[in-house]
C-alpha cells in the first residue's frame, strides 16, 4: 500500500511508494510523457506519467487533465536533481492517476492578470505560488511571535473587539449597534492590557484590529492584526529592548524555516540577516534634521507621513527606533517627559528599506490627575474611561507596552509594495468582496 505523503515531506520518502493528494498547477506535454506539476498545498512536485507505466484510463486523464483540476497520484517518490518544484529536486513515477474533477477554463492562468481581476479572484489567487509563500511566512511570522512572548513570561489574554470607547482617535472607529447604545469595532487592546498588565504583570493580546481609514495606501487595512505586549514596572527604554528582541527573533525564524517561500519570492535576504540587537535609536528631533537634510523638511510637532518614514529608515540598514514625539502628535495615554512636557515617551520602530513603521508604542500615564486632565483636552467622554482612570487608583504603576502591526511586518520580510498581498482578505478602502 502506497503511504500518502505530503509534498514538503517528500525527501524523507525518497524510494518509497507514495500517494499525493493535490491540484494541478502546470503540465508539459512530451507525447508519451505527461510532466504533471501537482501541488498538495505544502510544495509542488512534478509527477511524471509514461505512457508504458500506467493504465491507459490513467494516460488518458494525465493528457486531458487542465489547470486546477483536483486528483490523486500513486507512485514512486524519486531523488532527482532537475526535477522543478518547491522545495524541487523530487519527483513521482506515476504508477495511477485519478482526476477527482476535470477543470477547464481555470481564470487566472501563467499569464499577467491586472490586480483588481487579482483582487476579485482572491479566493482563486491564493493558490498561486506567490500568495502561498506570503502566507506561509505570514503564518511562522505569527508563530514566532507567540513563541517568543510565550517563553519570555508574556501570559496571552485576549481583549474585547466589541468596545465602548476609543483608543487610537475617534476619526478611525468603525461604529455598530449594541442593542440600542453606539459600539465600536477595536482599534486596539491596550487599554484592557493595561488592567490586565495588573493582574498577570505581563500581557499580550493577539487579535484582529480595525481602523477605517479613508487612504488608498501601501500600508492601511481596514482589518489588520496586532499584537500588544503590555509590561508593568517597565519604561521606554525597557520597552525597545523588548521590541528589538522579539523582532529579530521573528525575523531569524522566518530565514531558518521559511527559505524555500522567500526564494520563491525573489527576497534577497541579505538585509534580513543583519537584523540583530542593539537598534539603532534616535529621537523625533534627529529624525527632523535626517528629513531637514533630505530636502523634505518637516515643520515641528507634525507626525511622520509614509514618504518621511521611508526616508528615515533608508538611512538605516536595522529597524530604527524613533522615540519622543511631540505628545500632541501622540494618543492621549502617552507619558510626557517629566522635564520637557512637549515631548512624550513614545516610540515607533521603523523596519529598513523604506518599509517604514511596523510597531508603535511607548510608556503610558500612570498618574490619575494627568490622565482626566488629557482625556479632557482630546474631548473623550469620561464616563467611558472612567474603569481606565481607577487602574490609576488602585495600585498605579510605570508600564509600558506596543503594538506590532502583522501585515506590515509580513510586506517588510517578504519584500512586497502592497500590504493587500499579506492577509489572505483583505479589506481595503471600497473592497470589501470576496
Ligand atoms: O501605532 P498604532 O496605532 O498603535 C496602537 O494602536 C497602540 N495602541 C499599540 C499599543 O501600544 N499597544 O498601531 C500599531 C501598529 C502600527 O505600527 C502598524 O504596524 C499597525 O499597527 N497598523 C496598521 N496596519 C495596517 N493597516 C492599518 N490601518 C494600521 N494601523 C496601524
Ligand atoms: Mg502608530
Amino acid at each position: 500500500m502506497p503511504r500518502d505523503v505530503r509534498i514538503e515531506e517528500a525527501p524523507k520518502f525518497v524510494g518509497e511508494e507514495v500517494r499525493i493528494k493535490g491540484w494541478l498547477y502546470g503540465k508539459v506535454d512530451k507525447g508519451k510523457l505527461q510532466f504533471l506539476q501537482v501541488r498538495d498545498g505544502t510544495g509542488i512536485i512534478q509527477a511524471v506519467v509514461f505512457q508504458n507505466n500506467v493504465p491507459p484510463e490513467a494516460f488518458e486523464a494525465a493528457r486531458q487533465v487542465g489547470q486546477e483540476s483536483s486528483l490523486i497520484l500513486e507512485g514512486t517518490l524519486k531523488a532527482e536533481p532537475r526535477a522543478p518544484g518547491i522545495p524541487g529536486g523530487y519527483e513521482v513515477e506515476v504508477k495511477d492517476l485519478k482526476v477527482l474533477q476535470f477543470v477547464q477554463d481555470y481564470p487566472i492562468t501563467p499569464k499577467e492578470h491586472g490586480i483588481e481581476f487579482l483582487m476579485d479572484h482572491r479566493h482563486l489567487w491564493l493558490r498561486s505560488t506567490r500568495q502561498w509563500a506570503i502566507m506561509r511566512v505570514r503564518a511562522t511570522v505569527i508563530k514566532a511571535i507567540r513563541d517568543w512572548l510565550d517563553s519570555h513570561g508574556f501570559l496571552n489574554i485576549d481583549s474585547p473587539i466589541l468596545t465602548p470607547a476609543a483608543c487610537e482617535g475617534t476619526t478611525t472607529l468603525f461604529a455598530t449597534d449594541y442593542f440600542g447604545q453606539p459600539a465600536y469595532l477595536s482599534q486596539s487592546g491596550q487599554l484592557y492590557n493595561e488592567a490586565t498588565i495588573m493582574a498577570f504583570g505581563k500581557v499580550y493580546c493577539f487579535g484582529p484590529t480595525f481602523r477605517a481609514e479613508k487612504s488608498r495606501t501601501r500600508r492601511h487595512l481596514m482589518e489588520f492584526w496586532m499584537v500588544e505586549p503590555e509590561m508593568a514596572f517597565a519604561d521606554l527604554e525597557d520597552c525597545m529592548r523588548v521590541e528589538e528582541e522579539l523582532v529579530t527573533y521573528v525575523v531569524q525564524t522566518v530565514l531558518r524555516e521559511r527559505a524555500n517561500e522567500l526564494k520563491v519570492l525573489e527576497r534577497d535576504t541579505s538585509p534580513l540577516e543583519k537584523v540583530e540587537p542593539p537598534f539603532p535609536r534616535i529621537s523625533y528631533d534627529e529624525a527632523l534634521e535626517i528629513l531637514k537634510e533630505a530636502g523634505e523638511p518637516l515643520e515641528w510637532g507634525e507626525d511622520f507621513g509614509a514618504p518621511h518614514e521611508t526616508i528615515i529608515s533608508l538611512r538605516f540598514e536595522k529597524p530604527v527606533f524613533v522615540h519622543h514625539y511631540p505628545t500632541k502628535a501622540k494618543a492621549f495615554y502617552m507619558e510626557p517627559e517629566p522635564d520637557r512636557p512637549e515631548v512624550c515617551r513614545s516610540v515607533d520602530l521603523l523596519a529598513p528599506e523604506g518599509y517604514g513603521e511596523i510597531i508603535g508604542g511607548g510608556q503610558r500615564i500612570s498618574d490619575p490627575n494627568l490622565l482626566e486632565q488629557r482625556i479632557k483636552e482630546h474631548n473623550l467622554p469620561r464616563e467611558a474611561y472612567q474603569w481606565y482612570i481607577d487602574l490609576r487608583k488602585f495600585g498605579t504603576v510605570p508600564h509600558s507596552g506596543f503594538g506590532l502591526g502583522v501585515e506590515r511586518t509580513v510586506a517588510w520580510i517578504c519584500g512586497l509594495q502592497h500590504i493587500r498581498e499579506t492577509i489572505p482578505f483583505p479589506r481595503t478602502l471600497g473592497r470589501i468582496y470576496p
